[in-house]
This record gives structure tokens, C-alpha cells and sequence, in this order.
């Protein structure tokens, strides 16, 4: 992960020490660290991302401002409490430092249709919180409850990306899921958050390109994932390598055996327009071009035999639940632990 510089640095490695001998530290004692470290807020977050505005830092704003607003709907993490009613920064930030997860919020990353990415501090370490948004402007025909709606797309991600790192992949590591938040390892160098592939200058495209396919095989073979989401907005270029983020669409091939044809056959075109979005950006921006047959091979390998289907792009959306915001994954067993303090 990376860390603070310089002094947060060395009050990071005293914290360790402290934390080391006495095993744990009382909620007082986190609270005092905190404030040490206060001015982990006033880390510059500058923004030096082509094309993307300037980080906000949530220091600056006011504490009773919501966290996000879109379009005429509101943000409401939901867990906070069941009503109506918008949840603030300060409500957000509290409800994560009572859990002992953060020390603070530093700055709002990203506010995208479907969630909220923050940067927050854990004893001037960086982290990432992921707010999934219970009210969406495209999910007005989802069905159930919000609040458990919200949970479920976080336990799918937190789920995937736990099984895309332990394949090996180069994502950011999930720490914890509670509710419809989730906490991750932040990507980044100095508090700056690594730019998405589309805003990075890439010197070696062809290096990241194969890096790119091969973090698609492991997705494949090893974690029994397609990603369903793969784009240059979902891959971020950390030290000149890509890390690929943003899975709760992934779609679980692990248990579709030969018996569900169809299910296959979609799935394979899912993966084949992954490929392909992904091989458009390094054409168009790169000149790069590629063998699709070769590199979907190199991906799926003999399952790649199998019979074309055309569903049509606006038809794949629809089925892996991206524009709908129906729920992706009926085959988790919800847990009311997900929604319950
Ligand atoms: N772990 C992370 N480290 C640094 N930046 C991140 C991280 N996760 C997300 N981001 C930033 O937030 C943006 C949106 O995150 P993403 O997971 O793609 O959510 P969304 O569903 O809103 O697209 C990313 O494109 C990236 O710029
Ligand atoms: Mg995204």
C-alpha cells in the first residue's frame, strides 16, 4: 500500500511499534492517533490527472453537506439509517470511525452513477471507500429492498475482487464489506489516486496491452471471472501497470457447466466485448493493432469453440444487470448480517 510521505511516514511506523506491544489499542487511544495525524487531511490531494477535475478534499467541505447528489436523486448509504433522510460526510465519516475502519475521510475521488469513491486515512495510511448509492437514476425499475439491493451489489464486488486477488490479479485488495460500503486498498502515489488508462499517458502500449490480456487469462482461468464492465475507465495505470477495478457486474463462471449452453455462449460474449472495448481503446488511442481470434484464444482457449451467438451489446448490458441495476447475482444467499448492525 501505498504511504503518506515523510512525517506520516515515521508516525505511521511509531503507531506500528505502539500497536505492535500493546495488541490492542482502546478506541481513546485510536481517537488521540487520529488527531495526531490530523494533518493526514491536509495532505495536498492535488489533482494532476489529465482531464479529470480536481479531487475535492471533504476537509474543506461543509460537514453537514450530503455526500452526493445526482441528478434529482440523493445519496443515502442506507445503513446509516432506514429513512429517507441524505447522509452527510459527517454521518459517513463517524459511522466508519465507530466501526474502527478509518480514521477519517480525506477526499471525494469519484461520484459515478452507482457509487461514491472516497479516500480516507487509517493511521495516515491511505484507503478507499466504495459507497454503493441505494437511489440510481437507471435503476428506478429495480425491484426490493434498497438498502439490501445496495449490500448485495457490495458483497458481489467485495466477493470478486476478493477472488481475482487470491488468482493472483492485479486489483486493490478488499479489507471489509459492511452494509453497502466497502473499504479497499487505495492505488495510487503520494494520496494521488492512479489515473484511469483513458487520462494516462501509457510510454509502453504494447506492454501494458499483453499485461492487460494476461490479467484477462488469470480473470478467466484462475478467479472463474469475466469481468462485463472491461473498459480504459476500469483500469488504472499504477507505476506503468494496469489494476483492474470495479467488479460487481463480474460474472461467476465457476458453477455454469457444459449442460447450460446458453448461459456459456452468452458469457463467451460478454468476454468477447471486454476484448474487444479494451482493443478499440489501444487502436484508436495507440495505433495498436491485435488478433482478436488469437488473443480471445489465448484468454478461453478451446471453450472459444463454441458456436457464435449475436446478442446485441444494448441485450448483454441488459442480461449482466449493468443498465438496468437489476440484481447481477441470484445465486448468493443473502445474508441478513449484510444489512443488519
Ligand atoms: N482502489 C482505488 N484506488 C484508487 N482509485 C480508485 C480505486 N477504486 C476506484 N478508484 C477511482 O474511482 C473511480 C470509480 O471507481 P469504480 O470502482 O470504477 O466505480 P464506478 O462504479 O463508479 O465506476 C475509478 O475510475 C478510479 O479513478
Ligand atoms: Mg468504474
Amino acid at each position: 500500500m501505498v504511504q503518506a510521505k515523510n512525517k506520516q511516514d515515521k508516525l505511521l511506523k511509531k503507531n506500528q511499534e505502539k500497536e505492535d506491544d500493546s495488541s490492542a489499542g482502546s478506541l481513546q487511544e485510536d481517537q488521540l492517533r487520529a488527531d495526531d495525524l490530523e494533518n493526514a487531511e491536509r495532505v495536498k490531494v492535488s489533482q494532476k490527472i489529465k482531464g479529470t477535475k480536481r479531487l475535492t478534499q471533504t476537509a474543506e467541505r461543509d460537514p453537514k453537506e450530503a455526500v452526493t447528489k445526482f441528478d434529482r436523486h440523493t445519496f443515502d448509504p442506507g445503513f446509516l439509517q432506514m429513512t429517507t433522510k441524505e447522509v452527510t460526510y459527517k454521518q459517513l465519516r463517524d459511522e466508519l470511525k465507530k466501526y474502527g475502519i478509518i480514521s477519517d475521510l480525506v477526499a471525494e475521488v469519484n461520484a459515478g452513477k452507482e457509487a461514491t469513491i472516497l479516500v480516507a486515512h487509517l493511521r495516515g495510511a491511505p484507503l478507499i471507500v466504495k459507497a454503493f448509492r441505494l437511489q440510481n437514476t437507471c435503476h428506478s425499475r429495480a425491484k426490493g429492498n434498497p438498502q439490501m439491493r445496495a449490500s448485495n451489489i457490495a458483497q458481489n464486488e467485495y466477493d470478486r475482487l476478493t477472488r481475482a486477488f487470491n488468482a493472483g490479479m492485479r486489483v486493490p485488495t478488499a479489507a471489509r464489506k459492511i452494509n453497502n460500503v466497502i473499504i479497499m486498498s487505495f492505488i495510487g502515489t503520494d494520496w494521488e489516486p492512479a489515473p484511469q488508462l483513458r487520462n494516462a499517458i501509457i510510454e509502453e502500449p504494447e506492454e501494458v496491452f499483453d499485461e492487460i490480456i494476461e490479467q484477462l487469462r488469470i480473470m478467466y482461468r484462475k478467479a472463474k471471472l469475466i469481468h462485463g464492465d472491461f473498459s480504459e475507465y476500469n483500469i488504472l495505470l499504477h507505476k506503468g501497470k494496469p489494476v483492474i477495478i470495479d467488479f460487481p457486474q463480474a460474472i461467476d463462471i465457476s458453477l455454469v457447466t457444459a449442460r447450460y449452453t446458453h448461459i456459456r455462449k452468452r458469457n463467451l460474449q460478454v468476454l468477447q466485448k471486454d476484448i474487444e472495448t479494451i482493443g478499440k481503446f489501444f487502436e484508436k488511442e495507440y495505433n495498436l493493432t491485435y488478433e482478436f481470434d488469437e488473443v480471445y484464444r489465448y484468454i478461453a482457449g478451446t471453450d472459444t469453440d463454441q458456436e457464435k451467438v449475436d446478442y446485441s451489446i444494448e441485450e448483454i448490458e441488459k442480461m449482466i444487470g449493468l443498465k438496468t441495476g437489476q440484481p447481477v447475482f441470484r445465486d448468493k444467499a443473502i445474508s441478513s448480517e449484510n444489512y443488519q448492525r
